[in-house]
């Protein structure tokens, strides 16, 4: 992993990071959606799947953060998106599971359960699993239409960096973690 520049800070989250063609094809999602529902669409090489946001961590706290991750062992797992929702509290349209794969619900909790051990804080809302794909989107209580659904196939978790360029976030990946 990369060294942080002397007592910086960088912004992290563990997340499943899916292949550059995965990525495009949830991406075409996007264009049905944003007719619908407007906002603004994210960019398709940042499409992922949060497992645990952890916000602002210094060098000796990633070390620490990625110490924890290895110690979870999970197994690898389909990801099928296949259904497009709306949250009205924060105006995102996502993509997400109807049903969560055991494996995912395995692998968030054992993450949050080496995370805890190791004294992060993180927040402990209850885990929904989504992909965004559109902010400041407006939608109302109606299901949204169905689209063709998209699996992902996730053979590892990986540590991420975000970094806010001109409003927009772009992503590093610090770590990658190996799913059996
Ligand atoms: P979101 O897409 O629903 O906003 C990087 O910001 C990733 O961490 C995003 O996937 C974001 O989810 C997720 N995340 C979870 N909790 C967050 C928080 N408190 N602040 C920022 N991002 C958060």
């Amino acid at each position: 992993m990369n060294q942080l520049p002397d007592n910086s800070t960088a912004r992290v989250f563990f997340a499943l990071w899916p292949t550059a063609a995965e990525q495009r094809r949830l991406a075409a999602w996007q264009k049905p959606l944003l007719h619908l529902c407007k906002g603004r669409t994210m960019r398709a090489d940042t499409l992922h799947c949060t497992l645990v946001f952890i916000g602002n961590i210094g060098q000796s706290g990633l070390e620490a953060l990625q110490l924890a991750a290895q110690e979870v062992s999970g197994r690898a797992f389909e990801l099928r998106l296949d259904e497009a929702r709306y949250w009205e509290h924060n105006h995102i349209v996502y993509a997400a599971p109807k049903l969560f794969p055991p494996h995912l619900v395995h692998l968030a909790g054992a993450l949050e359960q080496r995370l805890t051990a190791h004294r992060f804080e993180f927040d402990r809302r209850e885990y929904k699993p989504h992909v965004t794909l559109l902010r400041n989107a407006s939608w109302t209580n109606e299901p949204l239409p169905s689209l063709p659904p998209v699996c992902w196939q996730m053979r590892d978790f990986a540590l991420m960096q975000s970094v806010q360029r001109g409003g927009q976030a772009s992503y590093r990946v610090l770590a990658r973690f190996p799913l059996g």
